[in-house]
C-alpha cells in the first residue's frame, strides 16, 4: 500500500516517518516549500525526540519521499490528512481552512477506491461535511476518520505504540484498508476501535477535555491548599493511589498550554453551542478560567516576594516551552508569565534549553540567557515554569551562590523541596504551604 500525507508538522511529519518504518511507501505533502526541503535532507523543523533519527533512516530507505505537489500522490491508496485547527481569531472556534485546502488539493488526485483518513482534531460533523464535499467534486474516493492522541516529547513512541487505534468509518472495506496500514500495531495487540464519523470526532476532544479537567482540577484543589494551609502535592499523591482516581496528570502547577487541550476545549465549547448542546459543556468554561488563574496565582507569588512594584527587579525564568521535551511556546503558561512580570516592568531573564528560539519570535523584548547560569546571575527571584530534567537536577547549593537572594518559586511541583530548603533558599511552590 502507498500512503500520503498531507501536512507535515508534529502530526504529520511523526506519522509519515512511523507509517515509512512499518515498510509502507509514504509521501508527505505539505504546502510550505522550507518545510518540505527540510524534511527530504532527513531534517525535523521543530525538536521532537527520536523523529530526526526516525526521518533520516526512512528518507535514506527510499521509502519516505517529501513534496510540494499533491500530484504525485496520485495513484496512492490512503491519504491522511494531519494539518492543524488552530484557534480562530477573535472566536474560541476552531479555523479549518487547512482541513478545508487539505481535502480541495487531494480530492482531484485521489483515485476511485482510495480512502482519505482524517486525523486532525475536528468539530464533530466535519467528517460528514468533507465526505458531501467530496461527492461535489466529483470525488470517487471514501473519507474516514482516524483520530490521533500522540503527545508533543513523546509522538514517535505514541504513533508506533498506541494505547488505542480509533477508526470512523462508513463502509467494512475503508475499514479494511486501515486494517492493511495498520496491521503491524494491530499483531502487537493495539486495541481497535471501530467508530461512527461523529463519535470518532468525538473521541478525540472528549480524551482532550477529560485531561485539561483532570489538570484543572489539581490545580482548583491548589487554590484550595493554598487557602488551607495545605500541600497539593502530597493530596495529588494520596488520592492518586485510587485506582479509579490514578495519579497521572495530577501535576500541580502553572496549568496546561499548548497548541491542543486549550484550543480542543474552546473548540469543543463552540460546537457544543452551535449543537444546542450548550449546557453540557459549560463545566469547561470554569476548566478554561481555573488554568488562566493558575498563571494569575504565580504572579501574585511573586508579588508576595519582591513587593507590588516589580519595576527593575530582576527575575530568572526557567523554562518557555509549554512542557519539557519540546520547543513549542504556543499558548506556554511559562512563556506567559515571563511576559507578564516583564511587562510589569521586571527585568526577566529566561532560559529553555530548547525553546528559546522560538520564544523568541514570540516576544523579542525578553532577555534571553545561553545557559542556566547566566539566566540566574544577579536574580532576585528564580521562576521554576517548565519542568526540564536539567532544572530538576539543579544542586541548589551550587547555584546559590549565582543569585542576589535565594527565593525560588516552582510553578511546576517538580523539585525537591526539601532539598532547596536545606540549602537555604527561601521556596514556594503552587498550592503549597509555605514556613
Ligand atoms: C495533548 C494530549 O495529551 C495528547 O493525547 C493529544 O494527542 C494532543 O494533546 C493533541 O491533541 O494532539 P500535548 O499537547 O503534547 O498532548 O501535551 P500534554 O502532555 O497533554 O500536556 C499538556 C499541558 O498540560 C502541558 O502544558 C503540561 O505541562 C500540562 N500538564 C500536564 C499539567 O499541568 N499537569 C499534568 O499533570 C499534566
Amino acid at each position: 500500500m502507498k500512503l500520503s500525507v498531507i501536512g507535515t508538522g508534529y502530526l504529520g511529519a511523526t506519522h509519515a516517518a512511523a507509517m515509512a518504518s512499518l515498510g509502507f511507501d509514504v509521501v508527505g505533502v505539505d504546502v510550505d516549500p522550507k518545510k518540505i526541503e527540510l524534511l527530504k535532507v532527513g531534517k525535523v523543523p521543530f525538536f521532537e525526540p527520536d523523529l530526526e533519527d526516525l526521518l533520516i533512516a526512512e528518507v535514506n530507505s527510499g521509502r519516505l519521499k517529501f513534496t510540494t505537489d499533491f500530484s504525485e500522490a496520485k495513484d496512492y491508496d490512503v491519504h491522511f490528512i494531519c494539518v492543524g485547527t488552530p484557534q480562530q481569531q477573535g472566536s474560541l472556534a476552531a479555523d479549518m481552512k487547512y482541513v478545508d485546502a487539505a481535502l480541495d488539493a487531494i480530492a482531484p488526485h485521489a483515485k476511485t477506491g482510495s480512502l482519505i483518513v482524517g486525523k486532525s482534531t475536528v468539530p464533530v460533523g466535519t467528517a460528514e461535511q468533507l465526505s458531501k464535499r467530496l461527492r461535489e467534486l466529483g470525488s470517487k474516493a471514501e473519507l474516514a476518520w482516524n483520530p490521533e492522541f500522540l503527545r508533543e516529547g513523546f509522538a514517535v513512541e505514541d504513533t508506533l505504540r498506541p494505547n488505542r487505534l480509533v477508526v470512523g468509518v462508513t463502509s467494512d472495506s475503508a475499514e479494511e484498508i486501515l486494517k492493511r496500514a495498520y496491521k503491524p500495531l494491530l499483531d502487537n495487540n493495539v486495541p481497535w476501535i471501530r467508530a461512527d464519523l461523529p463519535t470518532a470526532e468525538l473521541v478525540k476532544v472528549a480524551a482532550n477535555s477529560f485531561l485539561a479537567t483532570k489538570i484543572s482540577f489539581i490545580n482548583a484543589m491548589a487554590e484550595i491548599c493554598e487557602a488551607a494551609g495545605g500541600d497539593v502535592t502530597v493530596l495529588a499523591k494520596a488520592i492518586g493511589y485510587d485506582p479509579r482516581i490514578g495519579s497521572r496528570f495530577l501535576q500541580a502547577g502553572i496549568g496546561f498550554g499548548g497548541g491542543c487541550l486549550p484550543k480542543d476545549i474552546r473548540a469543543f465549547m463552540a460546537r457544543s453551542e452551535e449543537l444546542g448542546a450548550k449546557q453540557s459543556l459549560e463545566f469547561l468554561r470554569e476548566i478554561d478560567s481555573i488554568n488562566l488563574r493558575a498563571r494569575q496565582r504565580m504572579i501574585d507569588l511573586v508579588r508576595l516576594d519582591l513587593g507590588a512594584d516589580l519595576k527593575g527587579k530582576r527575575i530568572a525564568v526557567l523554562g518557555a516551552a509549554f512542557k519539557p521535551e519540546s520547543d513549542d511556546v504556543r499558548d506556554s503558561p511559562a512563556l506567559d508569565i515571563a511576559a507578564q512580570v516583564a511587562a510589569a516592568g521586571a527585568d526577566v531573564y529566561v532560559f529553555d534549553p530548547k525553546a528559546n528560539s522560538n520564544a523568541k519570535l514570540r516576544f523579542p523584548a525578553l532577555n534571553y540567557s545561553h545557559s542556566v547560569e547566566e539566566c540566574l546571575s544577579g536574580a532576585e527571584i528564580v521562576l521554576h515554569l517548565t519542568e526540564w530534567k536539567e532544572f530538576r537536577a539543579l544542586d541548589p547549593i551550587k547555584v546559590k551562590s549565582l543569585v542576589a537572594r535565594p527565593n525560588i518559586i516552582d510553578g511546576r511541583n517538580a523539585l525537591d523541596k526539601a532539598a532547596w530548603e536545606s540549602a537555604g533558599w527561601h521556596f514556594r511552590g503552587l498550592g503549597r504551604a509555605t514556613r
